[in-house]
């Protein structure tokens, strides 16, 4: 039992700070609220609760200071969240985090995207086929499952060379019923496929979690789609059977590819739902785009190159992020003693950062509500203060994916739009919650996907 479930089955049912979170902003619009909250309180917020000190923070210079430069004072808190993760990287802080990323670190170079290009193409045609079916009724469908679906696709086949092996539409729904975090009010310890693992302590969430866990052995248990022989799956098997790394082991693996499946999903596919609901109300981004891929690669197949290329597309992406970031909020807990706004830190308080907040500050961003990819024309970019637009967090434990993820959405936009146009068939502006990440309300935003033509 590791320190977290030790202190876990110490408290036996304790509030998650996601729960208390919760009570910050249990407005129906929980995310304007939140807005006003920093302008009316500044951008370090002290809330002391009967059992412990929270810091909200909203503003660049300390979201600097707790990620960079006294990044040692700060770890990482995962509230109720370890059965998604495991003790995957993501989690883990010090020295094991070095061990544990050393040897996946090579799967994210430019080198390997080139590789992964042909895997993400053929994700992207696979759904790309099941559009042009859908598009054939008309009948609505839950946008966020089909992104969802396609970015599960892209991570199996890119990073792990296999076909989706598991029931997309089920473990979609698992990790949803699991991540409402904001719904879960307690966690407790519970044995779970034979694992002590905190849980929430209602029955869905375990049920949840039953259907996460099989997930790594399916992915493993697969046969390899082109036996290739370096992907990231391979690399973490050599680190599993290297004896001078002992603590990459097999169930190591099984704990990365968690965190895979759900950070690489997840995210990826908020942040392409989002961006078709914005071009949906804004229908001459969409035709940009279009346009844009036809200059760049026209008719011929896409490229690593071209990507980087479709810098239109690349910017409405980013100005989504921005607007909608899937990761709305990052969790420390301090380790040291350190002073924030002139408050005293002390070990065991937590710090919330609320990158959102920081978005969509009217100091910082000219009309902060407005939708305008312009924003990220390179000079523009180049002006902002660096932690102003934390969509990938930052310092060392920024996001090992950010580069990808842009990578795979510029390519399902940029080929998907050529092909269909998506009417968003739900309530304006869309309902939001804040859960784990930045959410639809009820995990759905529907849509119509119909041909171009
Ligand atoms: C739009 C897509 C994505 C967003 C918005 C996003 C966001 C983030 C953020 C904010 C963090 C830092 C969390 C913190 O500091 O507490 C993070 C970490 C991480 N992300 Fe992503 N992510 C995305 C895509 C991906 C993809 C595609 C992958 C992998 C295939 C990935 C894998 C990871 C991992 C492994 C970490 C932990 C890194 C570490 O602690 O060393 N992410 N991500």
């Amino acid at each position: 039992m590791d320190a977290a479930q030790t202190h876990a089955q110490g408290l036996g049912e304790a509030e998650t700070v996601w729960f208390k979170l919760q009570m910050l902003a249990k407005q129906d619009d929980p995310m304007p609220a939140l807005v006003r909250m920093g302008q009316k309180y500044g951008g370090c917020i002290r809330i002391n609760l009967r059992d412990e000190r929270i810091f909200f923070l909203s503003d660049p210079e300390l979201f600097k200071q707790v990620l960079v430069k006294r990044y040692d004072c700060y770890g990482k808190y995962f509230d109720g969240l370890r059965p998604i993760f495991g003790n995957s990287m993501i989690t883990v802080d010090g020295a094991l985090w070095q061990k544990i990323r050393m040897p996946q670190q090579a799967a994210f170079q430019p080198k390997m995207y080139t590789e992964y290009m042909p895997y993400l193409l053929a994700s992207v045609n696979e759904r790309s086929d099941r559009w042009a079916e859908l598009a054939k009724t008309g009948e609505p469908v839950n946008l966020l499952e089909e992104t969802w679906s396609l970015a599960a696709n892209m991570i199996c086949k890119a990073l792990f060379d296999r076909d989706v092996p598991f029931n997309p539409h089920l473990i979609f729904s698992a990790v949803k019923s699991y991540t409402d975090v904001l719904n879960h009010k307690k966690v407790r310890l519970k044995k779970v496929k034979g694992e002590w693992t905190e849980v929430p302590s209602d029955d869905d969430a375990a049920t949840a979690i039953g259907h996460w866990l099989s997930v790594p052995p399916m992915v493993l248990g697969a046969d390899p789609r082109d036996y290739r022989e370096r992907t990231l799956l391979t690399m973490m098997r050599e680190a599993a059977a290297d004896p001078s790394v002992p603590e990459f082991d097999e169930r190591q693996v099984m704990d990365e590819m968690k965190q895979y499946l759900w950070a690489g999903t997840e995210t990826t596919a908020l942040t392409l739902t989002w961006c078709f609901y914005l071009l949906s109300l804004y229908p001459e981004v969409a035709d940009r785009i279009r346009a844009e891929g036809e200059a760049v690669y026209g008719d011929r197949v896409p490229t690593f190159e071209d990507m980087q290329a479709l810098t239109y597309t690349r910017a409405v992406l980013q100005e989504t992020m921005r607007l909608y970031p899937p990761i709305w909020s990052l969790i420390r807990q301090a380790t040291g003693e350190d002073e924030l706004d002139g408050n005293k830190v002390e070990p065991g308080d937590k710090i919330v950062l609320c990158p959102y907040i920081v978005h969509h500050d009217p100091r910082i961003w000219d009309e902060p509500e407005k939708f305008d990819p312009g924003r990220f024309e390179p000079e523009k970019a180049r002006a902002r203060d660096k932690y102003a637009y934390l969509p990938f967090g930052a310092g060392k434990r920024a996001c090992v994916g950010g580069a990808l993820s842009l990578i795979e959405n510029t390519l399902a936009l940029t080929q998907l739009l050529r092909r269909f146009r998506l009417e968003y068939v739900g309530p304006v502006p869309a309902q939001i919650a804040a859960t784990v990440t930045l959410t639809p309300k009820g995990g759905k935003l529907p849509f119509r996907i119909l041909p171009l033509s």
